[in-house]
Formats: structure tokens, sequence, C-alpha cells
């Protein structure tokens, strides 16, 4: 019973988040809980943690990166702490994304001694490139590269979709495990 109610104390995190989103991002732990591997508990609770708090994130930077976009295109002055929270914000994602790589990859080799039992693993590959490559082409944005800035916001687009894919594999795979 007090496993049963560990598995739930991310759920004021979820409070935030849209209300389809919220299955998607608690399965980790039910995952385990059916699994009934103690050992591997704080593994899925990290895990659970990290993806309610980097859907939120994204959704943060896609605000904060829109004003950036409107004040440029409008000369707009911006407030002098909006770029420096988009840039603290975009570094948290890309480190919650390799957490849940890494969580994912010790999970599933710990469990099966081996990886690619589905399409969540090139849809997790997929998130984790996107992130990667959306930090990198932002460090080379300035007005003499916009192509960074292209590459900036498409990367983003596609990283939406990428996270609905790591969610959506992940809870397929999640269905295995289920009674
Ligand atoms: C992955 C980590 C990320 C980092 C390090 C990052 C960093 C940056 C930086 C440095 C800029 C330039 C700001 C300026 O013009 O002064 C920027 C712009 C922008 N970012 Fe991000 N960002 C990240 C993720 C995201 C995500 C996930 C989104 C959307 C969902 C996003 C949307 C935007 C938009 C719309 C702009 C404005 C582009 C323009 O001026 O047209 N960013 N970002
Ligand atoms: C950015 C987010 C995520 C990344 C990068 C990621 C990454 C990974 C990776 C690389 C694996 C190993 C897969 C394999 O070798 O077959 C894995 C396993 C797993 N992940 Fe994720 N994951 C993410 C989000 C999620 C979500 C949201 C869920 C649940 C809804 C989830 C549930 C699982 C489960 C249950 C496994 C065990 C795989 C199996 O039994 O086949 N993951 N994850």
């Amino acid at each position: 019973m007090m496993r049963f109610l560990d598995n739930f104390s991310a759920l004021p995190l979820l409070l935030p988040l849209p209300l389809p989103l919220v299955p998607l991002v608690l399965h980790p732990s039910f995952f385990l809980l059916s699994l009934n591997l103690p050992s591997f508990l704080w593994l899925w609770r990290i895990a659970a943690w990290s993806m309610g708090l980097s859907l939120a994130i994204y959704v943060l930077l896609m605000a904060t990166g829109g004003w950036l976009a409107f004040s440029r295109v409008n000369s707009h002055p911006r407030p002098k702490w909006l770029r420096p929270l988009h840039y603290v914000m975009g570094g948290t994602l890309v480190g919650l994304v390799l957490l849940l790589l890494a969580v994912g990859l010790v999970g599933t080799v710990g469990y099966y001694g081996g990886l690619g039992h589905s399409p969540h693993l090139p849809a997790g590959l997929a998130v984790v490139s996107l992130t990667l490559l959306s930090a990198w082409s932002a460090s080379q944005m300035s007005p003499k590269r916009p192509w960074a800035r292209s590459l900036h916001v498409g990367t983003n687009i596609a990283l939406f979709i990428g996270f609905a894919l790591v969610s959506l594999t992940g809870w397929l795979v999640v269905q295995k495990y289920l009674p």
C-alpha cells in the first residue's frame, strides 16, 4: 500500500498539465507498479517527474520564444530577463531529456539486458537528437546566420511531434505490462 501511495507523489506536478497528457506522464510509475520491481521504483519516479517537467517547460519555451519573435518582428523592446529565461529553460529541457534517455536505457537494460524492443527506442532517440539540434541552432543564432533561426524554429516544431510520438510509443509499451 505504501508503495502504491508512493507512486502518486508526482500528482501535484501534473495539475497544470492538459488533462489528456496526465495518464501518459503517470505511466512509467504504473509500469513499475505492475512489474513489482521495488529496486527500480526511484528510476521510474524520476521518469514520471522528468516527463511532466519536460512538457511543461516545452510549453513555456513556446510562449517565451513566441514573445522573443514577436518583439523582434515588431521592433518592440523586450524585458531584459526574457532571453536569459528562455535560455535557462532551454538548458533545463536538454538536461531533462538526457535524464529520460538515461532512465529509459538503464531501466530497459536492467530488465531485459538489451535494447530495441519497440518503436519507443527510435522515438526516444529522435527527441534527444532534436533537442540537442535545437539547442545548438540557438547557439548559432545571429543576424549573419538567418538559417540558424529557421533551423531552431523548425527543429522545435519537429520536437512537438517527437514528444507526441515518444509519449504514444511509451504508452503502448506500457500496455504490454498491464494485467
Ligand atoms: C532546446 C533548448 C533551447 C534553447 C537553448 C533556446 C535558445 C534560444 C535562443 C538563444 C534564442 C534567440 C533569442 C533572441 O533572439 O535573442 C531563441 C529564440 C527562439 N526560440 Fe528557443 N531555445 C530552445 C528551445 C526552444 C523551444 C522548445 C521552442 C518552442 C517550442 C523555442 C522557440 C523559440 C522561438 C520562437 C524563438 C524566436 C525566434 C525568432 O526570433 O524568430 N525555443 N531560443
Ligand atoms: C523524452 C522522453 C523519453 C525518452 C528520451 C525515452 C527514452 C527511452 C529509451 C531510449 C528506452 C529504451 C527503449 C528500448 O531499447 O526498447 C526507453 C524505455 C522505456 N520507456 Fe521511455 N523515454 C521517454 C519517455 C517515456 C514515456 C513518456 C513513457 C511512458 C508513457 C516511457 C516508458 C518507457 C518504458 C515502459 C520503457 C521500457 C521499454 C520496453 O519495455 O520495451 N518513456 N525509453
